[in-house]
């Protein structure tokens, strides 16, 4: 797997880091508060279980499923919700957990989604943060990498359906792309 990469981006020793110093943040920021996480599966299934082990904060977990690429590299714009009975939303502070924040189509989707249900308050926590313009205004208040506009792999992120278990993030190589 990892000969398909065209270059390591984070070792995860490198994420590992990270995700102590934005798990003592997110611990700071909701101490006295009733915190309910939401994980966007299946993306962001490895980056949740190594971010909340370093939460001792009583939260609650849950998952949403949502698919927006249907196969490729790029946001199809239509989201679906696999899922559509939401979690304990209502009167509770939500922090939203996804691996990256692309087009922003996704995540804002589900931000708009979770607000009908009155939380108290809404973040969105993503370890990549892509520096491309968004198609849909929505913003990440936790980052864990800024990264360029290129298609990564790893971590949690695949390429259909691919790479998710790969423990470092890297860019893949071009011709492993499908045109
Ligand atoms: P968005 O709707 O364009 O922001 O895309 C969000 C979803 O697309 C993410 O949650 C990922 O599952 C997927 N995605 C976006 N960029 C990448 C990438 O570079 N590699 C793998 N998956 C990606
Ligand atoms: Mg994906």
């Amino acid at each position: 797997m990892q000969d398909d990469l065209e270059r390591v981006l984070f070792s995860e020793e490198k994420i590992l880091a990270r995700l102590d110093e934005i798990a003592a943040e997110i611990t700071a920021d909701y101490r006295e508060r009733e915190l309910t996480v939401i994980a966007v599966l299946n993306g962001s299934l490895i980056f949740m279980a190594d971010l909340l082990r370093r939460i001792p904060l009583p939260l609650k977990l849950d998952c949403l499923s949502v698919a927006s690429y249907h196969g490729g590299i790029k946001s199809s714009g239509d989201v679906v919700f696999r899922q559509v009975s939401l979690p304990d939303v209502a009167g509770r502070h939500i922090l939203i957990l996804d691996d990256i924040l692309d087009s922003g189509l996704t995540l804002n989707a589900i931000r708009r989604k979770l607000e009908e249900a009155n939380p108290r308050s809404i973040r969105v926590c993503v370890l990549l943060e892509k520096q491309i313009p968004r198609a849909a205004p929505i913003e990440a208040d936790y980052v864990g990498f800024k990264i360029a506009g290129e298609f990564v792999v790893g971590y949690g992120l695949d390429y259909m359906e691919r790479y998710r278990n790969l423990p470092c993030i890297g860019v893949l190589r071009k011709e492993l792309i499908a045109p």
